[in-house]
């Protein structure tokens, strides 16, 4: 794996190896189909795109380049399963999803992990779209897990639990992702 992205994404169905690079979507054209899909084919996601999608996240900008954004990807069905219930309102997608990316803010790196956790989601849904994958960005901080109970049990603690996440780490989103319905 050498530093640049390009040469290291693998094809993607619209991609073409050129003298060994890869042709990506046009950056207009990614801006332009990005739209939040909620539904999902059967295909599972490869695992290497899934990295490279990774890969591509943690180039964005950050505050004094803390770099305070960090990425989980899940793809166990029972896990997705049980993400999908972190709310009673909105996140039920993950259900459907062949992955996600949770994107999680390191604290201790800078009081704006929460800004730069937004850019790090948006990249990774660039970069989704610029695989010809669809996606839905499920939120996370600050959300309660019934929509009823304000005060109650925060999506991010039932996000930590489940995923075994050190204190510190903020759960801020996770990133639903698949390969669009035919
Ligand atoms: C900060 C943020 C939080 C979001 N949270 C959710 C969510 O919890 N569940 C969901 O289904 N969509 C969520 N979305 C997706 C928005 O509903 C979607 O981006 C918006 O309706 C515009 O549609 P588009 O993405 O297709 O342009 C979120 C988007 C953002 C930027």
């Amino acid at each position: 794996m050498d530093g640049n992205i390009k040469n290291n994404l693998p094809s993607t169905k619209n991609g073409q190896n050129v003298d060994g690079t890869l042709q990506i979507m046009d950056f207009l054209e990614v801006i332009e189909k990005r739209r939040s899909v909620r539904k999902y084919s059967e295909k599972p996601v490869e695992k290497e795109i899934l990295d490279a999608i990774v890969k591509v996240a943690q180039t964005a900008p950050s505050s004094r380049n803390s770099k305070s954004s960090a990425f989980m990807i899940v793809e166990d069905r029972d896990t997705l399963d049980a993400l999908s219930q972190m709310r009673d309102y909105g996140s039920a997608l993950l259900k459907g999803a062949q992955a996600a990316i949770v994107v999680l803010g390191d604290e201790s790196k800078t009081d704006l992990w929460v800004d730069n956790c937004a850019i790090s989601a948006t990249f990774v849904q660039l970069a989704v779209t610029a695989m010809d994958l669809v996606s839905c960005w499920v939120h996370i901080n600050g959300r309660p897990c019934l929509k009823d109970v304000p005060e109650g049990e925060k999506a991010e603690d039932y996000v930590r639990n489940l995923l075994g996440i050190k204190d510190g780490l903020r759960p801020y989103c996770a990133i639903a992702i698949g390969y669009p319905e035919e």
